[in-house]
């Protein structure tokens, strides 16, 4: 998957988010440095009023908002959605903490440069509560997993995984948290070597070039 269409210039990112932004915040410091070899171009979400817009607005970085309860269906969400992406014509499209499922005008538009981090170590614990999901299961370790996004509900090919412990103690708000910690980490990391080196998908296996 060649990575930025124009040889020297930085990668062109979208980000979409839905609350905090703390991923994206990560993104936004990490792409300062221009040996990152990306820019965030623009950032989105499904909801006004939350913190991940204040960020990217803090930057200088232009936003929109697409609901879902703004068009008759979920498709005609999905199709402008598409278009407000494609209009700043990303080299790949980062979903961090999106709380939205694409659908498929999404794929088809952007299939195989759309990753999603979710707060998991895929396949356990899919969906929007994977770390209250470890917490009830009483696994010893948790995660996250950055992946390139599908059809199914966070199965796609892994792109990169991050593990952490659980403590005795922890409540979902505090493993969150320690997962988010990681999982920052292992977003810039990634998306780093995406950019900057390519990847190929074969069978499932993400391998930088
Ligand atoms: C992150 O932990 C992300 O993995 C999760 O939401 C959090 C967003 O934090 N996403 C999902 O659960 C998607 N299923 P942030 O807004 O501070 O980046």
């Amino acid at each position: 998957m060649p990575i930025p269409a124009a040889p020297d210039a930085p990668a062109r990112l979208v980000v979409l988010v839905s609350g905090g932004g703390t991923n994206l915040q990560a993104l936004l410091d990490a792409t300062a440095d221009p040996a990152y070899g990306a820019e965030v171009v623009a950032v989105g979400a499904d909801r006004d009023g939350i913190a991940g817009l204040d960020r990217a607005t803090a930057r200088g970085v232009p936003t929109f908002v697409e609901r879902v309860g703004a068009h008759p269906d979920r498709a005609a969400w999905d199709a402008a959605l598409t278009a407000r992406v494609a209009a700043h014509e990303p080299d790949l499209v980062v979903l961090a903490g999106f709380m939205k499922l694409v659908g498929a005008a999404f794929l088809d538009r952007f299939g195989g440069r759309v990753v999603n981090t979710h707060p998991a170590l895929s396949p356990a614990f899919p969906g929007m509560r994977g770390p209250a999901d470890a917490l009830a299961y009483g696994v010893k370790i948790t995660g996250a997993t950055l992946f390139v996004v599908d059809a199914g509900v966070d199965t796609g090919p892994i792109v990169a995984q991050t593990a952490v412990p659980v403590a005795d103690d922890d409540d979902v708000e505090t493993l969150h948290e320690r997962i988010k910690t990681a999982e920052r980490a292992m977003l810039v990391e990634a998306v780093g070597r995406m950019v900057r080196d390519g990847y190929t998908i074969t069978d499932r296996k993400v391998r930088f070039s």
